[in-house]
Parts: C-alpha cells; sequence; structure tokens
C-alpha cells in the first residue's frame, strides 16, 4: 500500500517522479506528492488530496527543474486523504522531506515527545513523526541521521528522505514493507516497485528488512541500521516497460484478462516434462517435503480463493490432511505446525502483511513454508524455505485476474509435483493432467472467444441490486472469485456461497433483482449443482450460469449461458472464472466505475 520512487541523476526528476506515480498509483491512489530540490537550492513540495492526475494538474506538467527527488501515492492509513496529509512531509526546518509506506506504530509516543521537545507537527499522520526525528538527528550527514531515526520507529516502514543541504543524496529504508533500489548510468532509483523504473533501468536491488540506502547520481551503498556495509546482489526485471502498459485495452484488467491464454503459458514454462509435472524450486526441499503429514495453506482474498483448489488437491492426491484458512485468521487460531507440515503462502505481490505474518509464524514453528507469488524479491519469499513463482508478468489491475488463474494452474502444478514425490499420483492420472495442461492456454483463448456476447448479456444485469454466485467442488472457488470480481469494481454487494449451503439461508435473498450466477460445468456435482439452480429459478431469480460447451440441458434452464470448454475437474476453476471476469468488468463498465482503481482498495495490502 502506498508508492514511493525517488530519482537522482542528470534527468529532470519531477516527470520521472510523475511518471513512476502513475505506473505506481496501484498500490493507493487517495492522494499524492513531490518534493525537489529545485537547481537554485530550494526545496519545492505539491501535494494533493486525489489521484496523480490532480497533483499533475496542479503543477500544470510543468514542476520546476531539478535532478532529484521524491513522490508518493497514498493509501490513507492514519489521516483522512486531504492535501495536508498527502506525502511527502516536512520537518520544522522546512529543509528534510520524507515519503513512507507502512504504519509508524509507535508515533504518538513520538509525536508527543517531539511537540514537547518544541517541534510543530502540521498533519494526522504517522509519517511526518519521521521527518522532525531526522531534523533533530542530523548533524550534517543524511544517512545517519535516518540511521539514527529508525531507532526509534516501531512498526512497518518503506521511507526515503532527502535533504535540501545534500542535492544529491537519496536515503532510503526498509523493515516489513518493499523497497527497490534501481541501478542506471550515472542515475539510481529508490521504489517500491520495478513498475516505477523499469523504462529507466531492469538492474534493481531487492532490499532486506532493516536495509539503509545511500544513493548518489549512479552509486549506492547499503547498510544496516548499525552502518555495517551490507552485500546485496543486481537483480534483472524480467519484464519490459510495455508489460505494464495498457496496450489498446480501455483498462488493464481486460487487458490482463485477455493476457491469460499466454499468462497460462508462462506459468506451465519450463514445469511440464513429457508426460510429468516437475518444479526444479522445490529440489532444496525434496527431503523435508518425504517427511510431510499435512499441508496448510495460507493467503488472502483472490489468492485465498485460488488456495482452495491447491488444498483440495493436496488431500485428494495425497492423501494427507490439506487445507486452506485465511491467512488474517490462521495467526490468532495457527493449527498444530511442526516440521512435518507444509505451508504453502500465496501471494500476488507476495506483500501481504497477513500472509507474511503467518508464514514467519509458521516458519518459527519449524514448518516447510513454500511461497507462490508473482513478485520475484518479495517479503514473502524470505519467510519460505522454496519460491514457486506465477510467472504471469506485472499485473496493474487491482481486481486480480491472471495471477488468479496462474495460482490456481500453479497450485495445481504444486500439489502434483509433490504427489509424484510420494508416488501417489499414477502414471496415467499424472499424462492426463500434463495433457489437460498444456491445452489450457488455447481454451482459455476459447473462452474469450465464447465469451462475446457477455457485453451484452453484462448490460442487462447490470441494475440489479446484487448478486449471488455458487458452486460446487471446483466451481466453488470460481464463484467466490466471480462475486468478488463483482464486488470489488461494480460496488454492487454479492455473496460467493457453496451450492448447497443456499437453502440453508441465503436463499431468502433471491427474487427477481437478485440473480444466481451458477458456476455448472461438466463434473461429478453436475446433477446437484442443477438442482440448486431450479431452487433459484423457482424464486423468480434470473440465472446466468457458466457451463461446459456442448451440455444442452442448461440452455433450457437458464435465463443466460457463458460457455467453456470441457477439461478436467480440477482446471475447470480456471476457465470457469474467466466469463465471470469479463462480466464483472462490463457490469462496473456500465455503472461507470473507475475499474482499475475501485474505491477504497489498493493493490498489495501491506498493513494488518
Ligand atoms: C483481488 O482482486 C484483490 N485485489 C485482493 O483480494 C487480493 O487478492 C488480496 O489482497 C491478496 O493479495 P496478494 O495476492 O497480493 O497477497
Amino acid at each position: 500500500m502506498c508508492g514511493i520512487v525517488g530519482y537522482t541523476g542528470p534527468r529532470e526528476a519531477g516527470p520521472v517522479l510523475l511518471d513512476g506515480l502513475r505506473r505506481l498509483e496501484y498500490r493507493g491512489y487517495d492522494s499524492a506528492g513531490i518534493a525537489l530540490v529545485t537547481e537554485s537550492g530550494e526545496l519545492f513540495v505539491e501535494k494533493r488530496a486525489g489521484k496523480v492526475a490532480v497533483l499533475t494538474e496542479a503543477l500544470g506538467d510543468k514542476p520546476p527543474r531539478a535532478g532529484i527527488g521524491l513522490g508518493h501515492t497514498r493509501w490513507a492509513t492514519h489521516g483522512r486523504p486531504s492535501d495536508l496529509n498527502a506525502h511527502p512531509h516536512t520537518d520544522c526546518t522546512g529543509r528534510i522531506t520524507v515519503v513512507h509506506n507502512g504504519i509508524v506504530e509507535n508515533f504518538r509516543e513520538l509525536r508527543d515527545e517531539l511537540v514537547a521537545g518544541g517541534h510543530t507537527l502540521k498533519s494526522e499522520t504517522d509519517t511526518e513523526v519521521v521527518a522532525h526525528l531526522v531534523e533533530d538527528a542530523y548533524k550534517g550527514d543524511l544517512a545517519d541521521a535516518v540511521r539514527a531515526a529508525l531507532g526509534r520507529l516501531e512498526g512497518a516502514y518503506a521511507l526515503v528522505v532527502m535533504h535540501r543541504d545534500e542535492p544529491e543524496r537519496l536515503v532510503g529504508a526498509r523493515l516489513n514493507a518493499p523497497l527497490i533500489v534501481g541501478v542506471g548510468e550515472g542515475e539510481s532509483f529508490l521504489a517500491s516497485d520495478a513498475a516505477a523504473i523499469v523504462a529507466y533501468t531492469k538492474r534493481v536491488v531487492f532490499l532486506d528488512d532493516g536495509d539503509v540506502a545511500d544513493l548518489t547520481p549512479g552509486m549506492f551503498t547499503i547498510t544496516d541500521r548499525a552502518g555495517t556495509v551490507v552485500d546485496r546482489p543486481i537483480d534483472i526485471i524480467p519484464w519490459s516497460a510495455e508489460a505494464a502498459e495498457k496496450g489498446g485495452y480501455a483498462h488493464f484488467m481486460l487487458k490482463e484478462i485477455h493476457e491469460q491464454p499466454d499468462a497460462l503459458t508462462a506459468a506451465m514454462t519450463g514445469r511440464l516434462r513429457g508426460e510429468s509435472v516437475c518444479l526444479e524450486e522445490l529440489d532444496p526441499i525434496r527431503e523435508r517435503l518425504a517427511g510431510i503429514d499435512r499441508v496448510e495453506m495460507i493467503a488472502c482474498g483472490t489468492a485465498y480463493y485460488a488456495s482452495l483448489v491447491g488444498a483440495a488437491l493436496f488431500q485428494e492426491w495425497l492423501g494427507i490432511p490439506a487445507r486452506s484458512t485465511v491467512a488474517s485468521e490462521f495467526r490468532y487460531s495457527p493449527p498444530p505446525i511442526d516440521s512435518r507440515t507444509l505451508v504453502v503462502a500465496v501471494s500476488q505481490s507476495g506483500e501481504t502483511a497477513d500472509t507474511i505474518a503467518a508464514a514467519r509464524l509458521a516458519g518459527d514453528r519449524g514448518a516447510v513454508v513454500v511461497a507462490v507469488t508473482n513478485t520475484v524479491g518479495s517479503a514473502i519469499t524470505r519467510e519460505s524455505h522454496a519460491s514457486v513463482f506465477l510467472q504471469a508478468g506485472p499485473e496493474v489491475a487491482v481486481a486480480a485476474t491472471k495471477t488468479f488463474v496462474t495460482q490456481v494452474a500453479t497450485l495445481v502444478m504444486l500439489a502434483a509435483d509433490v504427489a509424484h514425490q510420494f508416488k501417489r499420483l499414477s502414471a496415467e492420472k499424472e499424462r492426463e493432467l500434463v495433457a489437460a495442461l498444456r491445452r489450457l492456454p488455447k481454451q482459455a483463448e476459447r473462452t474469450i472467444e465464447l465469451a462475446g456476447p457477455i457485453e451484452e448479456i453484462a448490460a442487462r444485469y447490470a441494475d440489479a441490486a446484487g448478486f449471488m454466485y455458487i458452486g460446487r467442488s471446483f466451481g466453488y472457488p470460481a464463484a467466490l472469485e466471480g462475486a468478488l470480481k463483482i464486488k470489488e469494481i461494480s460496488y454492487l454487494h454479492a455473496e460467493g456461497y457453496a451450492a448447497g449451503e443456499l437453502k440453508h439461508g441465503p436463499i431468502s435473498l433471491l427474487d427477481a433483482d437478485v440473480p444466481l450466477v451458477a458456476v455448472a460445468t461438466r463434473s461429478a456435482v453436475y446433477d446437484k449443482l442443477i438442482s440448486n439452480l431450479m431452487e433459484g429459478k423457482a424464486r423468480d431469480a434470473r440465472v446466468l450460469a457458466v457451463a461446459t460447451e456442448g451440455d444442452t440441458q442448461i440452455e433450457r434452464l437458464a435465463t443466460d449461458v457463458c460457455w467453456v470448454p470441457d477439461t478436467l475437474e480440477p482446471l475447470s476453476t480456471i476457465l470457469a472464472v474467466i466469463p465471470l471476469q469479463l462480466f464483472a468488468y462490463y457490469v462496473a463498465v456500465k455503472r461507470g466505475r473507475d475499474v482499475d482503481q475501485p474505491r477504497n482498495l489498493a493493490k498489495s495490502v501491506t498493513v494488518e
């Protein structure tokens, strides 16, 4: 949550920062601001409530000429979104500026202490205390002052600090919030993630917790908080700036839905060998995997729904208990965990605070932890003994789409790989699975083609009072995810329910204004699902069904049908969700919503 960018070098810093903020806006968009040390040595700050576009307009597209600066786009935690609470924040002298992602948990004590010491704090934010702590500690060396101030902070932070009197220097620090250094030719960057700077450099350093990065143009030093130099490798970002552009689509979400066939291909690249699944990333932990006797999956939101598929397959294929728990709850009632427990932490961003904390807890109790994430170098990878990457490319829309389908595909491969190691997956079953996985990208393409009429269908449902989504077995996670998509981007209430539970309460919500969306693809539970669909129909609800091509029965029963190709049941979640993503997208467009940046949300949730 919150996006940070910093630049020092020969370019005009203002446009670099604004460009970076636009690319980071999916991290939070309540307010935005930049600070520059101008060519004449003045500190210039402009910040506005609202999106980066509001800030850009306020700047008249002409920020003062400067070779150094920092910027921020905010998802508010402490202090409502306003011009005053927007970052950057400054100290009493007006020389020091700070941008921050995270929460300073002891800010009230620090604030009282600073005020008692004669400081004037202007905003309601936790961040402002940092500027004043650095002010107190400053003795002519910004990095020393930042390190001293960090010693006072409790909580989480990614920080960038700039001092007017050191006009080529930026100091960044991280603890439980992401921050990377961009290493350019004669220029240096700091950013929350690579999207902000990949247009300028692909060479990055992923900072570790406790690191302090001291940057001048083209040079950087990383120390710990005590000032001891630490070595960090330079990594290369594997995707281009264009990958994070809309590429002719009206919204990132629509582009990312259409990228799903390619994303699935990428997720499987190098992982299907002949007739077997093989995740090399697991090789270093094979011995430990051989001893597991239960599987716990932890995740939030969309990633949690994907993890339900993984848990079902671990249980079915390995024959050991496996389940999935929402990460924020896992921590408060952790199951018995020991060295024989495999914990799979699923997180697109790899930054979700709840998932990271749950993974840490599991690791501390001796579990073998595997991360499934789209983000190389993310915090979750540091809490894990092995990381399996989605390889889906950057996802910019706040509503996850291609990362859901690649999470499911990756978890299917993960469960199959471990089941293979356990010798619990017959060669025939594995052959069948691999063949179905190989067909999947083409089938995802076909699903998008088959969804041609979905815009028209969505228009007919866009005035609904709410929606009920139902599914059974592998259709259930698709129903949950479909309902979440509608909620997130159209702001309509939607419930995702296990179809068999409908009659135990929520059926009372159904009427002519509350349609039923039924995931009714071919499966062992198809007939039961049809019974639930009929229960909804009998209550006057319109029924939108997702069904398998060639199903002649469903056409007679449902009001509208979205078709998907036939596949193995565990992979049906992937195909079934695609029309539901498109349905949510077009309902939201019809209702005039901000599809890519829906209200109150942020792409990565780095607070608990
Ligand atoms: C998905 O559309 C949501 N934006 C949200 O539920 C998300 O999946 C959740 O916050 C978890 O994020 P993560 O995968 O980055 O951990």
